[in-house]
């Protein structure tokens, strides 16, 4: 345990950098504590993965490195800062895919060592459900959140920062993932979440039915596997030339499903915790259909919902200095000038504690 963490703007102020590289998205940013957001700049892989349907990881970790840097000259830019003003780098650490992790390692390791700079990994997860709150300081813990992003599904109590009890998660794929994998037997590009969307406006509602798993369980838990199966039996029913109306129909029927599932589990989980705040963090967070389902739900619970703004639901690098500052901020994470390679491709975040993160001693 540890006392409340003084507000960010009276702790002494810190400016952090932040690199983000788990996964198909260059994210860089500089958070200061005391004045927020002070730059931030995004390359985003689509383009380079969307003929293979997917990322493809050494593709994904070559162009981390070919824009990590002009990335960071940028955001320093914006920030009118030299590297050597900041007070720490920190970088995504896990979890992801090791070797896109391993190229933001190691720049923000090179860095920092030239910079004499302490350096901290951070954990991607809690940089997403802590991303609400850099929207809107004055939110606060305790809070459930929804995490939905393209590798997780979990709903978590998160009493306050570091202390994150899981709820539930999915048993089997991510709802992004029922997203992506629903999308791609629609013949949609990648990925696949914002396009099955945007297939679904024109889709009508009630053509289809498609199974809800796990709807009315005791438990927490989801289970997003059998919807893609039976999305796969719609589209054989359907065949190779069916209409678009039919495939929009269809790309609806799954976002209801999706969405009815995660709004009823998120509701269970306020009901059960006694909290009256729900936080949605995570690139799945973005979805209109989900949101109109959330606020109903949280409406009807006499309960509040905090959604990140869209462009911070998908992974990003304020989300990282942000997490990175809050952490140091509160005493909860050493940063280090150990400049050791640290990645943690998986990790659980349960496993993050309230406790100093691991990697280094203290400077
Ligand atoms: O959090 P994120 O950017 O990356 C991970 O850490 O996984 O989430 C990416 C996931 C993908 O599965 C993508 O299809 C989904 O979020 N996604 C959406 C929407 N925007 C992104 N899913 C449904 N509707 C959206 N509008
Ligand atoms: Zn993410």
């Amino acid at each position: 345990m540890y006392d409340a963490a003084p507000s960010l703007a009276e702790a002494p102020r810190l400016r952090v950098l932040g690199i983000e590289t788990s996964c198909d998205e260059t994210g860089i940013a500089v958070y200061d504590s005391r004045d927020g957001l002070l730059g931030q700049a995004l390359h985003s892989q689509i383009a380079l993965h969307r003929d293979y349907g997917g990322v493809v990881p050494e593709l994904a970790s070559r162009d981390h490195i070919a824009r990590v840097l002009p990335l960071v000259d940028e955001v320093l830019g914006q920030a009118r800062l030299e590297l050597r003003e900041l007070d720490a780098i920190a970088y995504t650490r896990g979890p992801g895919l090791a070797g896109a992790l391993l190229v933001g390692a190691g720049v923000a390791a090179a860095l920092a060592m030239a910079a004499d700079l302490p350096l901290l990994g951070v954990h991607h997860l809690e940089g997403h459900l802590l991303s609400p709150l850099l929207a809107q300081p004055e939110l606060d813990f305790p809070f459930v959140a929804l995490l939905v992003s393209g590798g997780h599904t979990m709903l978590l109590q998160a009493s306050e920062l570091g202390r994150y009890e899981l709820l539930g998660e999915t048993v089997d794929d991510a709802a992004g993932e029922a997203f992506d994998k629903s999308a791609k037997l629609l013949g949609l590009g990648y990925p696949g979440g914002p396009e099955l969307a945007r297939l679904a406006a024109s889709g009508r509602a009630g053509v289809f039915d498609l199974p809800r798993p796990k709807l009315h369980s005791e438990d927490l838990d989801f289970s997003f596997a059998g919807l893609k199966t039976a999305v796969l039996t719609r589209v054989r029913q359907l065949g190779e030339d069916a209409p678009g109306q039919a495939r929009a129909d269809l790309a609806a029927a799954t976002q209801e499903a999706i969405t009815d599932v995660l709004a009823a589990k998120a509701a269970a989980a306020l009901r059960r915790s006694g909290l009256r705040t729900l936080v949605v963090a995570g690139g799945v967070g973005a979805n209109l259909r989900l949101r109109e389902k959330l606020d109903a739900a949280c409406a009807a619970l006499g309960a509040r919902v905090h959604y990140p703004p869209l462009q911070w639901c998908t992974d990003n690098g304020p989300m990282i200095a942000y997490a990175a500052c809050r952490r140091l901020q509160a005493g909860l994470a050493r940063a280090s000038r150990d400049y050791a390679f640290d990645i943690q491709p998986r990790w659980d975040l349960s496993e993050l504690g309230a406790g100093p993160a691991p990697g280094g001693t203290s400077d």
